[in-house]
């Protein structure tokens, strides 16, 4: 079944035929988009369509999915995996609506996992660093400007070790992300003064980054 989320009626429609199953063990948020660019130059339609897909969807398939996923979770277990991003971590320029989206997804993972404490549904929520995928093609910010991809595969692997060693906040970025991830925790106006220099570079990188 291939669903366009954004679509009235796509939710209802999953869970019909989600109903007829005995086992639900394991819901992934993954479907996202993304446009980059200036907030003042960004369309409305593009806003809302970051915030349906990113934001409105996950939360609307979770909380239909819910008992489904509470009753395996206490035969059997279950899995709410969110894919946020690492850009909920360290907020980038030119990606503001984005940004928000990811924020949300993680706070709202955050919040169910609180929710769900002993019900045998566990909630992880993924920050995945720029990776190599069909919705980076239209981005050139490389490794110079903090943007070095990583292969999916590497990005998977870590992600299937992680659920498997029940971690909760997984974070698939390279080692070279994870000084500036810390840095926006001890002193975010550092990384406003490092990344000031680049600025021009990385608006130039990122103007036709669109996957919507
Ligand atoms: N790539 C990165 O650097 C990166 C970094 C951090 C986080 N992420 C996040 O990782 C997730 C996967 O991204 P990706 O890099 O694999 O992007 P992608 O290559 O553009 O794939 C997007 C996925 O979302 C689905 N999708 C798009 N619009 C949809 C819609 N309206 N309804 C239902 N499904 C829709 C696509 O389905 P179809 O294939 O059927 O079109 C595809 O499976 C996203 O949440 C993204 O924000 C990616």
């Amino acid at each position: 079944m291939v669903e366009d989320l954004t679509q009235p009626g796509a939710v209802e429609r999953i869970a019909d035929l989600v109903s007829s199953w005995s086992i639900v063990d394991l819901l992934v948020n993954n479907a996202g988009n993304v446009r980059a660019g200036r907030l003042e130059l960004t369309s409305d339609a593009d806003v809302h369509s970051m915030i349906d897909l990113n934001l409105t969807a996950p939360i609307l398939l979770t909380k239909t999915l819910l008992p489904a996923l509470r009753h395996s979770g206490k035969e059997r277990g279950s899995i709410l995996v969110n894919i946020s991003s690492g850009i909920a971590l360290v907020g980038m320029p030119f990606y503001s609506i984005y940004a928000a989206t990811k924020s949300g997804i993680s706070q709202f993972g955050e919040s169910l996992r609180r929710e769900l404490i002993g019900t045998g549904v566990h909630v992880a929520t993924v920050y995945p660093g720029a990776t190599d995928t069909a919705m980076m093609t239209s981005q050139t910010a490389g490794a110079e400007l903090g943007w070095g991809r990583r292969p999916l595969e590497d990005v998977i692997t870590d992600l299937i070790a992680a659920l498997e060693a029940g971690e909760h906040e997984i974070n698939t970025a390279p080692e070279s992300r994870r000084e500036i991830q810390q840095l926006n925790i001890t002193d975010p106006m550092a990384v406003d003064a490092a990344l000031a220099p680049g600025l021009e570079a990385l608006e130039l990188a990122v103007r036709d980054h669109r996957s919507i």
